[in-house]
């Protein structure tokens, strides 16, 4: 779809579906898909659980910095964010000047059971549903800075990606 300039940059919570859409998205587009998460691993060398476990998670936000700084130099990729990358003072302005900015917004049970059924999240660890609740309702504000907002709830990774691609094509339409 040459009608969407630049990247394309999905934010969301965990369990949100970032990954598993991205790379359909990304395939739909033609284009190449990178995680956030993925250059932080390649970068550091170690697994992100054992980032948390070993140095804590400000030297994970730290590192996320660092991914956030390397996304400058993509120019029309599907990018995944990690959950808790766009949470932070002027990040989600760093990522809108990167390109179009999508949140999959979902329903929070339903983004904790599928969180909890993909692999190792440590901040999920030891949090109770409140305290998770608690984060997810924190987090809220920042994603919505979004550029577009896309409704996951109860849809499968082809309805969503049909939908962040109608909302892609609106919303280019319209510039
Ligand atoms: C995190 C989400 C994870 C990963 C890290 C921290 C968070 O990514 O970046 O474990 O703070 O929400 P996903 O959103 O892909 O699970």
């Amino acid at each position: 779809m040459r009608s969407v300039p630049g990247n394309v940059i999905l934010v969301g919570f965990m369990g949100a579906g970032k990954s598993a859409c991205g790379r359909l998205l990304a395939r739909r587009l033609g284009r190449c898909f990178v995680e956030t998460d993925d250059m932080i691993v390649a970068r550091d060398g170690r697994a992100i659980p054992e980032i948390f476990r070993q140095d804590g998670e400000t030297v994970f936000r730290r590192l996320e910095t660092e991914a956030v700084e390397a996304l400058g130099l993509k120019s029309d990729d599907v990018i995944a964010t990690g959950g808790g990358l766009p949470c932070r003072e002027g990040r989600m302005e760093a990522l809108r000047a990167l390109g179009t900015v999508v949140w999959l917004r979902g329903d929070l049970d339903e983004l904790l059971a599928r969180a909890r059924r993909g692999g190792h999240r440590p901040m999920l660890e030891g949090r109770a549903p409140d305290e998770l609740e608690s984060l997810y309702r924190a987090r809220e504000p920042y994603y919505a800075r979004a550029h577009l907002t896309v409704d996951t709830a109860g849809l499968g990774i082809d309805q969503v990606v049909a939908r962040i691609l109608a909302a892609l094509r609106e919303s280019h339409a319209r510039v």
